[in-house]
């Protein structure tokens, strides 16, 4: 496994699985079998429901595998309606009975709507009362990740915003590193949209080095020093996934995945107010 280094000296690992749409029942079987084939980096989140279900996998992995907490990056995130300074120092506390952990290694705001100042605050205590080894945001695009920066005392870490070969945030990304602040990549798959695991560029190129289309996608995030989370259900993608650290695309191979970004969302934009509504008015 490869690591980056956060802007808090924390390593974290630079391919980690996701597990937003799995399943609350499957979730436990998902994660075990994920830590099983390597995976260290779990991603969850309060709106996903499965807290519970990753903390289970946890404790299990420790027994069946002897994969201790301490190996595990674990990141979860705070979501709009536990907005605000008070709701979000009780869903913290949540979080971490749910994960039954001590710690959390990565904390993020889901969405930057509500009193995210105030979220944002809850944090920056927690992660100096050592609950927390690193804070960041999520889905906050380079204005407010700049308004963020400017204003907090504990710079964010992490930013994960949808990002994949048909949207890969040059601009956003530009703004990550001057802020010093790491780009994870969410949907790193468009979550299958257009057509993407028969995306001729991606096929025609990853045949090149006896790769698929996933992992020619994954391997070029990550020379594009973007953190990725892919999400499978099935234990034979999952590691399919992780195999992506024996090959390096060259430079005229990166160039023509980059020619295939169409700069735009393929889920949704946030200063959509539909989308606004949408989000903000999901409750967990
Ligand atoms: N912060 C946010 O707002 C946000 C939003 C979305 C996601 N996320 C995070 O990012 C993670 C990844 O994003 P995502 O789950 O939305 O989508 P994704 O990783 O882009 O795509 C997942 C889809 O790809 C399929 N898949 C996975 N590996 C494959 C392979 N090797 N070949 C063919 N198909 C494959 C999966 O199917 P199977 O499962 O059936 O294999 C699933 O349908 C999430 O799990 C979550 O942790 C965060």
């Amino acid at each position: 496994m490869e690591y980056v280094l956060l802007n808090n000296g924390i390593k974290m690992p630079v391919l980690g699985y996701g597990v937003y749409q799995v399943s609350n029942e499957e979730c436990e079987r998902c994660v075990l079998d994920a830590i099983s084939v390597g995976y260290r980096s779990i991603d969850t989140a309060q709106a996903y429901g499965n807290e519970e279900a990753v903390g289970n996998a946890i404790n299990a992995a420790a027994k069946k595998y002897g994969v201790s907490r301490e190996e595990l990056f674990i990141t979860t995130k705070v979501w709009i309606s536990n907005g605000g300074y008070e709701k979000a120092k009780i869903s913290l506390k949540e979080s971490l009975r749910k994960l039954q952990t001590e710690y959390v290694d990565l904390v993020l705001i889901h969405q930057p709507f509500n009193d995210y100042y105030g979220t944002y605050r809850a944090m920056e205590e927690a992660y100096k009362e050592g609950f927390i080894r690193a804070i960041g945001v999520s889905n906050f695009y380079p204005d407010r990740l700049v308004d963020l920066c400017r204003f907090v005392e504990v710079k964010p870490a992490v930013n994960q915003v949808e990002t994949h070969v048909f949207q890969q945030q040059e601009k956003a990304h530009e703004y990550m590193l001057k802020y010093g602040v790491q780009h994870e990549s969410w949907g790193s798959f468009a979550e299958g949209r257009k057509d993407f695991f028969t995306n001729p560029v991606l096929m025609e190129i990853g045949k090149k080095y006896g790769k698929s289309v996933a992992q020619t996608a994954l391997r070029f995030l990550i020379q594009s020093d973007v953190v990725v989370i892919p999400k499978s259900i099935h234990i034979e993608r999952m590691v399919q996934n992780m195999d992506v650290f024996d090959f390096v695309l060259s430079d005229g191979d990166m160039t023509a995945i980059r020619a295939l970004d169409e700069k735009e969302s393929l889920f949704f934009s946030h200063y959509d107010p539909a989308t606004v509504e949408m989000l903000t008015g999901l409750h967990r």
